[in-house]
């Protein structure tokens, strides 16, 4: 059986660059729905799957650093979306490197539908598994993904 059977989980989710201005933003791309609202959804779905979910979003490369390396020991799972550090940072990739907890990095847009530039991800070969394309419902699919990893 596994050792978190039983007991209540963290997990962090990182937002990327722009995402704070979700609903405003490219709504015909990234969808109506905003930050707080995909936050909400995390932290109430936690609740029925007894997941503490800790929401951060940055717009500077470090802050989303400092936040992975200070997550270590401390969360069980991680979500993030890169945004558009997803196809540049070297430094978000290392510091995933750094973690041995189970790892879904999301986009809310299918990356390999769009511009070529955003189909390769720096992060896609070092993560435990990517959804790409499927818009808020992406954010729940990877908690509920993320607790069957943890707790199998
Ligand atoms: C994104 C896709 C990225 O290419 C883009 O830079 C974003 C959002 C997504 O969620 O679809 O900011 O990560």
């Amino acid at each position: 059986m596994s050792e978190k059977k039983n007991t209540p989980l963290n997990v962090l989710v990182l937002h990327g660059p722009n995402l704070n201005l979700l609903g405003t933003r490219e709504p015909e791309i990234y969808g109506s729905d905003t930050l707080e609202s995909i936050n909400a959804a995390l932290k109430k779905q936690g609740k029925v799957l007894d997941i503490t979910v800790e929401a951060f979003q940055s717009n500077h490369e470090g802050e989303l650093v400092e936040k992975i390396q200070s997550s270590i020991s401390v969360q069980d799972g991680l979500i993030i979306n890169p945004a558009a550090y997803t196809h540049t940072s070297v430094a978000i990739r290392d510091a995933l490197l750094m973690l041995d907890i189970p790892v879904i990095e999301i986009h809310l847009s299918n990356i390999y539908k769009r511009e070529s530039f955003r189909h390769r991800s720096m992060m896609a070969d070092v993560v435990t598994g990517q959804i790409s394309g499927l818009g808020v419902s992406g954010y729940t699919l990877a908690l509920t993904a993320l607790a069957e990893l943890i707790r199998p």
